[in-house]
């Protein structure tokens, strides 16, 4: 089925500043996000170990997601950058994992719906980096790194939809990216990737 998974606002005017002002930190936040994306598609694996049909696609994206870890890492590195003992809580994925209902199958189709919406938001605010940025080499690590993130974006509903009714499928995703509309307006603003 033809589908077109957007975000439905646009990152609050303040974001890309509070990125711009303080990328070191931004970066150490999209490192981690990277490690998380990774380790949330292998979790999916270990969660529901007998869907065979959505394993190695899985699979793949939490290794494509480690891949990106590793290079982001890189980056930070060659700033004499480490990551903290603890990172601050992310607000954004607390309340978006709050929403999901509690049913296995329920649960599923939330997660991979979040899985899109996540990997969506990511692409509007790496958009946002890659045009912000100055530095040649980073603009264009952020570009192509755009371009390696575009499949996710669809990937975990696609997913879905081997095992729910697509109507079904869409009808939650759009429920999930009206209330991330208001969600990412009200989180508070920080350079980190929410
Ligand atoms: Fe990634
Ligand atoms: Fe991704």
């Amino acid at each position: 089925m033809k589908y077109n998974l957007q975000v439905l606002s646009a990152s609050p005017d303040g974001w890309i500043e509070a990125v711009m002002n303080d990328f070191d930190a931004f970066l150490i936040s999209h490192a981690d996000g990277e490690r998380k994306v990774s380790a949330f598609a292998l979790g999916l694996v270990a969660k529901y170990p007998t869907f065979t049909k959505m394993v190695p696609t899985l699979i793949e994206i939490g290794v494509e997601e480690l891949e990106h870890f590793q290079q982001v890492y890189g980056l930070m590195h060659e700033r004499g950058l480490s990551l903290p003992q603890k990172i601050e809580k992310d607000l954004y994925m607390v309340e978006l994992t709050k929403q999901c209902r509690h049913g296995r199958m329920d649960r599923l189709m939330d997660r991979l719906i979040i899985g899109s919406l996540v990997e969506i938001r990511a692409l509007e605010r790496f958009k946002l980096v890659g045009d912000h940025l100055e530095d040649p080499d980073l603009k264009r690590f952020y570009k192509i790194l755009w371009a390696s993130e575009v499949k996710h974006g669809t990937a975990y509903v696609d997913l879905a939809m081997l095992y729910f009714p697509e109507k079904e499928v869409l009808e939650r995703a759009q429920w999930f990216f009206e209330y991330e509309a208001e969600l990412i307006g009200r989180v508070p603003i920080r350079p980190a990737l929410h």
